[in-house]
């Protein structure tokens, strides 16, 4: 088993400017707004990473051309009608998003759809997406666990109102792609609103969709034509996040991120670090609806936080880290009301958990969510870390290792590539960056 030696404590700190790659929820979207409206999408700064090429892959499945320039990634629109019946089961890796949207867009297609996944992916919850779409006459069926394999049987999509019952960008993005190709409006009712790229992009296309003021409402129109677009996308945010809470929490440190995606749908965790005392500066730009800017951050000491049910949708996939920053605090963090942490590429309260203890971190599980007892010197019990095959673990804990003046080592590394495959090289610039 590959196992791969982490960085330890750089006593100058960490320094210089990232560009960081591509926000991974929004070049989905693109590829997948791209390959059903017509003519030539453009995508600028598209994320090359796994979850992503397998998007790609299976749209290409699906009878979708791609052009690779120099600078920009380009998508032959085939409209709705364009898709075609795939000869093989879709291939859909290890990615939520890829499964969870494009169910909602095979749903008003005119033929069935097999979806499988790899073995994470085939623990995680898929009726939760098939219930809401069955509501508008869709048929997908999964295992009785409510998971994949699936057959999505495309057929007529009816529009009505649907309740959304948990909060999650991924199922609201599928009835909204079910709802583009419904007989009437649609309209959909968030728990708690959730990341909002699908709309803002279906806009940009020609889609006809409207956010009430409360931000859990959202009006679909059906919508047969969307014409294709230039889409820049900006730095992922949840990629940032890591280097921005390695400024924080080791001394000495000063970085720049530019052009990072600043959504107030996707900051919480920009919230969260001004709450604990973090030194960020931000400068906003706007780009095609989507808000983005540089993002500047020094170290600084930290308090506890308290984090609750309606702060986690900005911030969910950044909890491992609130995790770390609130192991570095004074005082002891709760992080409450996360039980969709159970389900992502691993249950995150228990891999969090497992391995920030093997640092000597006082940390215990909840049933959603996890208390932490901050300390300034953790006392590593083991130094053999491991990533669990989940990217976000992985990096998390690489930027632990740089707490620590120990030798440590992680397993299953080569997951990080699953959204940042640049990852270990953007590190190593900020390591020896020259003060
Ligand atoms: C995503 C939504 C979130 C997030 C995931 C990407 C998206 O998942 O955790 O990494 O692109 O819509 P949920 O919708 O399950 O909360």
């Amino acid at each position: 088993m590959e196992n791969t030696k982490l960085d330890s404590f750089p006593p100058k700190g960490i320094h210089g400017t990232l560009i960081i790659p591509g926000d991974k929820s929004i070049s989905h979207r693109a590829l997948m707004i791209g390959a059903i409206s017509e003519g030539k999408t453009r995508i600028n700064h598209f994320l090359w990473s796994e979850d992503c090429k397998t998007t790609m892959n299976v749209l290409q499945q699906l009878g979708v051309f791609f052009e690779k320039n120099d600078s920009e990634l380009i998508v032959h629109g085939v409209g709705f009608e364009g898709l075609k019946n795939p000869v093989k089961p879709l291939e859909m890796g290890n990615s939520g998003t890829t499964t969870r949207l494009l169910m909602g867009l095979l749903g008003g297609t005119n033929f069935s759809s097999i979806l499988k996944g790899d073995s994470s992916l085939s623990k995680r919850p898929m009726d939760r997406v098939a219930k809401p779409l069955s509501k508008m006459g869709i048929k997908i069926e999964v295992t009785k666990e409510g998971t994949l394999p699936a057959v999505v049987k495309g057929g007529k999509v009816k529009g009505t109102t649907i309740n959304l019952q948990i909060a999650s960008a991924q199922v609201k993005s599928a009835v909204i792609f079910a709802a583009l190709q419904a007989n009437t409006e649609t309209t959909i009712v968030e728990k708690l609103p959730t990341r909002n790229h699908t709309e803002l992009m279906l806009q940009q296309f020609g889609a006809k969709i409207v956010t009430e003021k409360n931000q859990k409402t959202i009006h679909v129109e059906p919508t047969s034509k969307l014409s294709g677009q230039v889409v820049n996308i900006p730095g992922d945010i949840s990629s940032a996040a890591f280097f921005i809470v390695a400024a924080t929490i080791i001394p000495n440190s000063k970085i720049t991120l530019r052009d990072v995606s600043l959504n107030p749908t996707r900051t919480g965790i920009l919230n969260i670090l001004k709450k604990m005392n973090a030194d960020i500066k931000v400068r906003y730009k706007e780009n095609q609806g989507e808000s983005y800017g540089d993002i500047e951050v020094k170290s600084s000491k930290l308090n506890a936080i308290e984090v609750k049910e309606e702060d986690i949708p900005s911030l969910i996939d950044e909890l491992p880290l609130v995790a770390l920053l609130a192991a570095c605090a004074k005082g002891t963090s709760v992080i409450k009301g996360a039980a969709e942490l159970r389900v992502k590429e691993t249950d995150r309260i228990a891999t969090v958990t497992e391995e920030l203890s093997k640092l000597g971190v006082d940390i215990k599980e909840l049933s959603d969510g996890m208390i932490i007892k901050g300390m300034r010197e953790w006392e590593i019990k083991n130094n053999q870390l491991n990533s669990h095959g989940d990217h976000r673990i992985g990096m998390m804990l690489a930027i632990a290792a740089l707490r620590t003046t120990n030798n440590l080592y992680l397993k299953n590394a080569n997951a990080i590539a699953i959204s940042y495959p640049s990852f270990f090289s953007d590190l190593k610039t900020v390591l020896n960056e020259k003060v």
